[in-house]
């Protein structure tokens, strides 16, 4: 999934990170991220799924976008900009705008004593969006850009809405300063499954009508399939299988997304991978030395799995990090 870095919208390319953990009196490390490299394209608004069972390190790659995590080692460009080289000034008044979370649990990211308008308020005047005399209009707008209104949420604390809709705000709340691209983890894990289609439709809308790009997280194979225009398959911290949703998902190769796909194999909105990935705690080169992280789970690994990582190989539209497909080109 790799090109040119003008070309893109975001552009990670080879990133890592390494947790060190304290055991007693030895430090351990933790690759929770390992040169993932994927992209999300500039030319056309589209929806990345970054998919994954849980501890694959989608969360981990979520927060250094973000800004909340330093990458140990690779690349993030926004916009052909690498982030590491932002001023503080360009961070706060650009990328802080242009960026936006929206996190999984919609009642963490507001204080129940707090209305639930003073976020979309405060949002508007602390990034300057909009004169204070139009800034009810403003808000009311963006509002309406996720089906709601300012007057149905005026006065009212998050305890006082449903869950879809302080869901909702909070995606209104990362529209107020307009930004190009959403990074949403898990936004529809803690909302009901019929309100989970309903966020999922509202990202195709402000993907097709505002031109916002969605960076879209999730376990649940289903929604991404549904809402996703590319996916990349997390696990163990690689990107093993990514390219548009039709070949990976409708046509897997990879044998884990093989096995993800026959877990599922209604596009079913309730269903979620439960699996785990039981990432031992490793030494860094202990774990680069390991082979194929999926070896040990695979039906068809052959011996050279257990013994060196795979590259990634371009095959059929999409790549994967696979021996089984090493007579490809690598991509
Ligand atoms: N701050 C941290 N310190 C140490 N280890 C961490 C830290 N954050 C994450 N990890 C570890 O990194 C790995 C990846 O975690 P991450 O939260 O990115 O996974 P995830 O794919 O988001 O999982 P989930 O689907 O459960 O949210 C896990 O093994 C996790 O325990
Ligand atoms: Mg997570």
């Amino acid at each position: 999934m790799n090109c040119g870095a003008d070309e893109n919208l975001l552009d990670i390319e080879n990133l890592t990170k390494v947790f060190s953990l304290r055991q007693g009196f030895s430090t351990t490390k933790l690759v929770a991220v390992d040169k993932a490299s994927f992209f999300l394209k500039a030319t056309k608004p589209e929806i990345v799924a970054l998919a994954g069972e849980s501890g694959s390190g989608k969360t981990t790659v979520a927060r250094m976008i973000l800004g909340l995590a330093e990458p140990t080692s690779g690349i993030i460009r926004y916009k052909g900009k690498d982030l590491t080289q932002l001023t503080h000034r360009e961070r706060r008044s650009w990328f802080l705008k242009e960026v936006q979370p929206i996190f999984q649990n919609p009642f963490t990211t507001f204080s129940p004593l707090k209305r639930i308008e003073t976020y979309l308020f405060e949002t508007a005047f602390n990034y300057h969006v909009v004169e204070k005399e139009n800034v009810n209009q403003y808000v009311d707008d963006v509002l309406g850009l996720v089906g709601l209104s300012l007057v149905e949420i005026l006065g009212r604390y998050p305890n006082e809405l449903s869950g879809g809709q302080v869901q909702r705000v909070s995606v209104a709340r990362a529209l107020i300063t307009n930004p190009s691209l959403l990074v949403a983890d898990e936004p529809v894990s803690m909302v009901d499954a019929s309100l989970r289609m309903s966020i999922v439709n509202l990202f195709r809308k402000l993907r097709d009508e505002k031109a916002v790009s969605v960076l879209y997280i999730t376990h649940d194979l289903a929604t991404a399939y549904y809402a996703a225009d590319r996916v990349a398959i997390m696990l163990g911290g690689w990107i093993v299988e990514s390219g548009s949703v039709e070949k990976v998902l409708g046509h897997p190769l990879h044998p884990y997304t093989r096995s993800l796909k026959q877990s599922i194999p209604d596009p079913d909105p309730d269903r979620k991978w439960e699996g785990r990935v039981n990432l031992a705690i490793l030494e860094t080169d202990e774990f680069v030395n390991m082979g194929c992280k999926y070896a040990s789970r695979c039906s068809e690994a052959m011996e050279i799995c257990k013994q060196k990582i795979p590259a990634d190989f371009l095959v059929e539209e999409r790549t994967v990090k696979c021996f089984l497909y090493e007579d490809n080109n690598q991509a």
